[in-house]
């Protein structure tokens, strides 16, 4: 059985990630060069982006991995849970979350309220995915490679009950797969 009986259509192949991932990568080395900047990986869904764009990015980054879940989002009362927080102190360092996808927003917008707490000297925002039509929350992407349509896409990280996240490329399921 292959994923790809799974898919409606591929929304975006290999070749094109690999090209948006290295232009985005080539952006950050020149705002970021001389910055040290870190690059924090919200898991599980911007992973498999995270690893292809540090490796493609030629200045020295610094690592780390988070956890959230978020409850109450989009309400004054929204809040991230931390289910594995940063490893080091983020004061006076300029920070770059790498996210798979910005949906409605509301994690990001949640989380990065969370890290600006922190004093950091920036906190910027990079997805590879921006759904803008989902939006809710009042936040954008500093660095996005492709914005797309509002369509239920898994590959490239991204996940349906936990498959397909170890698809090559970002596709469309088919309606019949999450209907069931
Ligand atoms: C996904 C994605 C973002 C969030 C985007 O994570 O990775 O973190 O949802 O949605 P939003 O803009 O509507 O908040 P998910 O909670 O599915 O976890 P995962 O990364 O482990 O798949």
């Amino acid at each position: 059985m292959s994923m790809y009986d799974d898919l409606a259509q591929i929304l975006i192949d290999k070749q094109s990630l690999s090209e948006g991932v290295a232009k985005l990568a080539h952006q950050l080395d020149g705002d970021y060069a001389d910055k040290n900047p870190l690059l924090v990986c919200v898991l599980k869904g911007s992973s498999v982006f995270y690893v292809n764009l540090v490796t493609a990015m030629q200045i020295p980054v610094e690592m780390e991995f988070v956890s959230v879940s978020s409850y109450g989002a989009g309400t004054t009362s929204g809040q991230v849970k931390i289910k594995k927080d940063l490893d080091v102190d983020i004061a006076g360092r300029h920070v770059i979350v790498v996210e798979d996808i910005i949906d409605t927003g509301n994690t990001l917008s949640l989380l990065k309220k969370l890290l600006e707490e922190r004093n950091p000297a920036s906190v910027k925002i990079c997805a590879l995915l921006d759904k803008k039509a989902r939006r809710v929350a009042d936040i954008e992407g500093d660095y996005v490679c492709f914005d797309i349509p509002d369509e239920f896409v898994v590959g490239y990280g991204l996940d349906y009950a936990e498959k397909y996240r170890n698809l090559p490329e970002i596709g469309v399921l088919k309606s019949e797969v999450y209907s069931k």
